[in-house]
């Protein structure tokens, strides 16, 4: 990576403002129920405790609009990374207010401050510059290690680097050498299994894909609108009329490029969403109506399975069905049950629900790699520029 990183800057001693990403999800009570993104941020963290750094961390918590609302309060947060790093972590009472200013002007070496939520301030999303300013009055060097928001141009992720010597983390630099190894210079065969509800959200990532993949398998709720633009009838599945040109023109893409797009052959559909509904397998050319597909059926799994055989190289974003409800998880399940099994292959989990999935089932720990990016992964996939990257000076 041409980017300067956390070891190329003079950290010892000093003030060092870290930027992660501890959007975490938790239960009403404040309990946080999945620790990787804490986990992800500890090399960088104890790499500038062991320089003897000042370590002020700072985040978002979900999307409090620029309102203090103690239920984004990254309390849970603070406690957790106390436990983590045998240390107190204190937490400030705002994000660049009295309290950060007084906590982080009397630190000593090896203290660890957590700014709250930097969602709290309404001008943290518009990244605007009196904040960014203020972030930076409060530290010496600014190191971003938020692979997760790299993709928002927000003051705590992008603005404040103009300001202070500046770097990337751990975490930004394995992620982004994991996806650009991949992307840019895969083992072949490269097979990539996209799924998801819409065929909207993810235009840009399939057309990037049809670039570089051998073998794309579609699966999850945007399927039928690749159905649907075929002819067939889709029943009450979700499917975006909109974008049926745009289904036949990916398809086309697909043909040109010799890439073998490979769409789900029947379908496990369901009277309604629910996790109790009552359910029935069809082929994606007899979707009765009045039903909706959930799930790849069990003639795909094999199909798809079969295709993963042999990858040296695959990439997964998006469940192919509703893994969220047990009745719909199994197309989800033995997909990454089969990743698992896979010989020499890297395996890449590309964030967000298929990363819930995996870790679901048990099987984080088979997978090469699980991104702690859902929308920056995409983002980076899709080959855009992330902001959080882009404002971090070159070596
Ligand atoms: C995520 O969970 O994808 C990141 O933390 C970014 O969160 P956001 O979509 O609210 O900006």
């Amino acid at each position: 990576m041409n980017k300067v990183t956390v070891k190329d800057l003079d950290v010892n001693g000093k003030k060092v403002l870290l930027r992660c990403d501890f959007n975490v999800p938790l239960t009403e009570d404040g309990v946080i129920t999945d620790k990787t993104r804490i986990i992800a941020a500890l090399p960088t963290i104890q790499f500038l405790l062991d320089r003897n750094s000042k370590v002020i961390l700072c985040s978002h918590l979900g999307r409090p609009k620029g309102e203090v609302k103690p239920e984004f309060s990254l309390a849970p947060v603070a406690k957790e990374l106390s436990v983590q790093l045998g240390r107190e972590v204190k937490l400030a009472k705002d994000v660049t207010g009295e309290s950060a200013k007084e906590l982080t002007s009397n630190m000593k070496e090896g203290d660890v401050v957590l700014l709250e939520n930097v969602r709290f301030d309404p001008r943290e999303e518009k990244n605007d510059e009196s904040l960014s300013k203020e972030f930076a009055s409060l530290a010496e060097v600014y190191v971003n290690d938020a692979f997760g928001t790299c993709h928002r141009a927000h003051s705590s992720t992008a603005g404040v680097a103009a300001f202070l010597p500046a770097g990337c983390g751990f975490l930004i630099e394995k992620e982004l050498k994991v996806l650009g190894d991949a992307l840019n210079n895969p083992t072949r065969p490269f097979v990539a299994i996209l799924g998801g509800k819409k065929v909207s959200d993810k235009i840009g990532v399939i057309d990037s894909l049809l670039d570089k993949v051998d073998t794309l398998l579609i699966g999850g709720g945007m399927a039928y609108t690749f159905f649907k633009a075929q002819g067939y009838s889709v029943g009450n599945s979700i499917c975006e009329l909109d974008k049926l040109d745009l289904a036949t023109s990916l398809m086309e893409k697909a043909k040109a490029k010799g890439v073998k797009m490979i769409l789900p052959v029947d379908n496990k559909l369901g009277r309604e969403f629910s996790p109790t509904t009552e359910t029935m397998y069809a082929k994606y050319t007899e979707l009765p109506d009045d039903w909706e597909g959930f799930d790849i059926g069990p003639e795909t799994i094999e199909i798809f399975k079969k295709e993963l055989q042999g990858a040296k190289t695959v990439l997964w974003n998006g469940p192919v069905g509703v893994s969220e409800f047990d009745i719909f998880a199994e197309g989800t399940k033995q997909i990454a049950n089969c990743l698992a099994e896979l010989n020499d292959c890297t395996t890449i989990i590309g964030g967000g629900d298929s990363a819930a999935a995996v870790t679901k089932f048990g099987l984080g720990d088979k997978m090469s790699h699980i991104s702690t990016g859902g929308g920056a992964s995409l983002e980076f996939i899709e080959g855009k520029k992330l902001p959080g990257i882009e404002c971090i000076p070159n070596k």
